[in-house]
């Protein structure tokens, strides 16, 4: 089950914690992997830490919110592989200046970077895959989103939990466009990773049923069951993935 042999896979924002995790796991269930990220060195780094394990994977640096970027970015991937995308995982997110703050305080010059990162990225990462995968008949897309899609706070994540909003609601309508073609198309909302900096964590860990928070290795598994020919059947959906801290 979940062999990804023959398939080409492009992870965006690969170069660290779950994009890496993400990466690595495709490429061991035998997927040929892009390594993208924003930071060329950290895809390269990855990328090596993946060919040198035994799997395929070429590191390709581009901006996701640049649709030329991104579009030349799948063609140098079809080029090294020889093959299009099959599978996307739209895994960047968080933008260097990430916006976090009690909205009030914000200056609506910052409205824009978490909108762009996730919504824009998407969308730009779609167009440049989706239409190769329909003509295959064939193709997997996983966005990876966060509980602050869905369940308010007042840690002053407003911005970054209206483009994870955004990104969840574009997800399902493309699922319904492009399912008669054998393309599915699901959202991953993750919870608190370990990797998440800030005070508060080691107390919202210790409130998570399983008492922890996630892992790269957590988001890959369940990356790697989208991604596979046995989920053929699950579109359309957003899954939580968070230690069972949200049960809706
Ligand atoms: N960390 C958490 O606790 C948490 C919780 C819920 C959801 N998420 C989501 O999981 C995903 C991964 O989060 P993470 O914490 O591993 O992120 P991270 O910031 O640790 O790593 C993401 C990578 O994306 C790259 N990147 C940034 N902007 C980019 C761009 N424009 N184009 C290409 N690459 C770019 C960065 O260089 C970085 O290497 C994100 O979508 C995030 O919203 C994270």
């Amino acid at each position: 089950m979940f062999d990804l042999s023959g398939r080409s896979a492009l992870v965006t924002g690969a170069g660290q914690n779950a994009g890496a995790g993400i990466a690595r796991a495709l490429a061991a269930q035998g997927a040929s992997v892009v390594v993208n990220d924003l930071v060329a060195e950290r895809a390269k780094t990855v990328s090596d830490e993946i060919t040198a394990s035994g799997g395929r994977a070429v590191p390709i640096a581009f901006d996701v919110t640049d649709p030329d970027a991104v579009r030349d970015g799948v063609g140098q991937a079809r080029a090294e592989f020889g093959r299009h995308i099959d599978i996307l995982v739209h895994n960047a997110g968080i933008p260097a200046d990430f916006g976090q703050g009690q909205f009030r305080t914000l200056d609506p010059a910052r409205w824009r970077g978490p909108v762009e990162i996730n919504l824009f990225g998407a969308m730009h990462c779609l167009s440049a895959v989706l239409d190769e995968m329909c003509e295959a008949g064939w193709g997997r897309i996983v966005q990876i989103s966060s509980g602050s899609a869905r369940t308010g706070s007042d840690l002053g994540l407003s911005l970054y939990g209206a483009a994870k909003s955004g990104v969840e609601g574009f997800i399902r309508h493309i699922s319904q466009e492009v399912g008669p073609f054998g393309v599915t198309v699901n959202t991953l909302a993750l919870g608190l990773q370990t990797n998440a900096a800030g005070d508060a964590t080691a107390a919202i860990a210790a409130r998570i049923p399983t008492r922890r928070l996630g892992t790269p290795e957590d988001v890959g598994a369940a990356v790697v069951y989208l991604a596979s020919a046995e989920a053929s059947w699950m579109t359309g959906q957003t899954l939580n993935l968070n230690g069972g801290s949200v049960t809706t």
